[in-house]
């Protein structure tokens, strides 16, 4: 084949692939985002997940709560751990679902922050860039969603959202009558080892204080969904190695707190955004399983560089278990 080109033509050729795959390799960092701390060195945020439903299955409760929790804690951003809109994600950047299950919804004034969204398996049911959209963050500029991404709060806490739905292999081997929309996540196994290289290195160079991780999918749940093997087996190790303090998820609709008895990692489901109720709870060792809530509702983090505490709410606003965790600070003599 080399005989069509001539030796200038070959090399331009091989000039250009370089460049491509230095672009693609740049590209394939992942972006980072800066968010204020409060000028005391606190911080507070809601965690909320599986809720887009057009305010039923008690959305518009939640949502409630969130705001009175969000009024009464000054929280400084929400997190959403994907499934943002159900069934299947959103149509297009003129969906009305984004306005009926979004920005309508979630009205309350202490809810006029930052939202920070990764994405769920029912989002990439529908179309993946509508969410990703510069046109949605303008429509309300509380929105970003992006695959995966980093955000830093002060040198408090370092987050990395990571993008779990193209690890899980039923979704592409057996979509179960689901269409899915993988443009962008092709090839799929470069896409994947990838992210976890960038998630490792990130993690590597963190110097924040606390180290927090935030993906849609279980990796330690007794709900109905339970663990999800993929990311046991490659997420999971890479958490493990970098002394992650925290895993944050959705998709079981439930609130749930498992204590790993393995690693310091602290697993925590916030699933209750709206449908729950599902009924179907597994074993777990009951001595990691610190909570386990089959219902709606939401969670509320706070953080300074010595403490962590979390409160989980339900659909009434009743605080439903709580927990803290403390870090020695390092002081230099
Ligand atoms: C709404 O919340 C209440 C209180 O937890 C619960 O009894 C009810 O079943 C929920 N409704 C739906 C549709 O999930
Ligand atoms: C969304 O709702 C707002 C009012 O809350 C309205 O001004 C806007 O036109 C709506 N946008 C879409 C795309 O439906």
């Amino acid at each position: 084949m080399a005989t069509f080109f001539n030796k200038p033509m070959l090399s331009c050729l091989l000039f250009t692939a370089c460049l491509g795959l230095c672009f693609l390799s740049s590209v394939a960092e992942l972006e980072r985002f800066w968010q204020p701390v409060k000028a005391d060195g606190s911080l507070g945020f809601l965690v909320v997940g599986d809720w887009g439903r057009g305010g039923h299955y008690n959305q518009t409760e939640v949502a409630l709560q969130m705001g009175f929790v969000g009024e009464k804690r000054d929280i400084d951003f929400i997190i959403s751990t994907g499934d943002n809109f159900y069934e299947d994600g959103l149509t297009g950047i003129d969906d009305p679902a984004f306005n009926e299950s979004f920005t309508n919804i979630y009205k309350a004034k202490s809810l006029q922050k930052q939202w920070y969204n990764v994405l769920g398996n029912h989002d990439y049911r529908g179309d993946v860039e509508a969410q990703l959209s510069p046109i949605l963050r303008k429509r309300d500029s509380r929105w970003l969603c992006l695959r995966s991404f980093i955000l830093n709060a002060g040198d408090i806490v370092e987050f990395f959202f990571v993008d779990t739905t193209p690890f899980v292999d039923k979704y592409f081997t057996d979509p179960e009558g689901h269409t899915y929309d993988w443009k962008g996540v092709s090839p799929r196994e470069d896409y994947l080892s990838n992210l976890l290289k960038d998630v490792d290195s990130a993690l590597k160079a963190s110097t924040a204080k606390w180290n927090i991780v935030v993906g849609h999918h279980t990796i330690k749940s007794a709900g109905h969904h339970g663990v999800t093997e993929e990311l046991v087996t490659r997420l999971l190790p890479i958490l493990e190695e970098n002394k992650v303090d925290v895993y944050i998820n959705g998709h079981d609709h439930c609130l749930e707190h498992i204590s790993s008895t393995d690693s310091q990692i602290q697993f925590l489901t916030s699933g209750g955004g709206s449908k729950a109720w599902r009924g179907d709870v597994k074993w777990w060792n009951p001595e990691e399983l610190k909570f386990y809530y089959d219902g709606q509702g939401f969670m509320l983090v706070q953080m300074t560089q010595r403490k962590a505490k979390i409160v989980f709410y339900d659909v009434f606003g009743n605080a439903l278990h709580k927990w803290s965790i403390s870090k020695e600070i390092c002081s230099v003599a």
